[in-house]
């Protein structure tokens, strides 16, 4: 069996004390899988993923990474982890392409070299390299996303979650970050992403976690989980009113 990377047990999560956000959350991720966290609006994804990077703080529970407790140790989640968040806006700030990706990387100790070699590696891999002194201003929604994705990975971060990863993107646009998580998972990075687009990405993943008001309905393999979708809200696409074989779905076969 393979190592647990992550580790949730027990994550409570309140904004108010009058609504429970997140209740008794219980979940663990392999690495170098991907995995999927999938559920209506408002079951909970998003607050999840944010109290498991540490940018809001769960009321209780504990947060494992590799078998450790990092639960208090919010620079080592904020280190290991790295977020790409639903809104693309949000998580941009540099002046040009270039500037925003290099961004991140100010903060932490490594060689100029290895910082140009890092933002040639991300531009590259999500089609950025005519881009780089653009302004992010002056983007399209998808190209905004793609940068985000890129300022991310340039921190080469072990876990990588994506909110939302596929909003706003065009069909080659999917298909490069599809392309581009698979390479991630390739080189040993365990990618967790929170998706409604489950057809693009269900074949291409070992593990689905459903959400229903901040509880864990149910999780499991694409295959298994993809009935209890359905049924839940979350769309599933069908053949002859039959939903769709998993290998059919993807969208790298298309
Ligand atoms: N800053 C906030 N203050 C108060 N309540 C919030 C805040 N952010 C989210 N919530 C509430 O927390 C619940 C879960 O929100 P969350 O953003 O995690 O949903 P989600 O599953 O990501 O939904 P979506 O699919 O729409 O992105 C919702 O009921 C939402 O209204
Ligand atoms: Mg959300």
């Amino acid at each position: 069996m393979k190592q647990k990377i992550l580790t949730v047990e027990n994550l409570c999560f309140s904004f108010n004390k009058d609504k429970q956000i997140l209740n008794n959350i219980n979940f663990s991720i392999e690495q170098g899988s991907l995995c999927i966290i999938a559920g209506a609006n408002g079951s909970g994804k998003s607050v999840l993923l944010k109290c498991i990077k540490g940018l809001l703080k769960p009321k209780e529970g504990l947060i494992k990474i590799n078998n450790i407790d990092v639960s208090k140790d919010i620079n080592e989640r904020r280190k290991k982890i790295g977020l790409v968040f639903q809104d693309a806006d949000s998580q941009i700030v540099g002046q040009t392409v270039e500037k925003d990706i290099l961004f991140g990387l100010e903060n932490i100790k490594i060689e100029k070299c290895e910082k140009i070699e890092r933002l040639n590696k991300v531009s590259k891999l999500l089609s950025l390299e005519e881009k780089l002194k653009t302004k992010p201003r002056e983007l399209s929604g998808g190209e905004k996303r793609r940068l985000a994705i890129a300022g991310i990975l340039a921190m080469d971060p072990n876990i990588i979650f994506l909110d939302e990863p596929f909003a706003n993107l065009d069909y080659p646009g999917v298909v490069k970050v599809i392309k581009t998580l698979l390479l991630l998972q390739k080189e040993g990075h365990t990618i967790i992403i929170v998706s409604h687009e489950i057809d693009k990405i269900a074949a291409h993943s070992q593990k689905i976690i459903l959400l229903k008001n901040g509880r864990v309905l149910k999780e499991g393999n694409s295959e298994e989980m993809l009935p209890h979708l359905r049924e839940n809200g979350v769309y599933v696409p069908t053949v002859n009113n039959e939903i769709a074989n998993i290998e059919e779905l993807s969208w790298l076969n298309r």
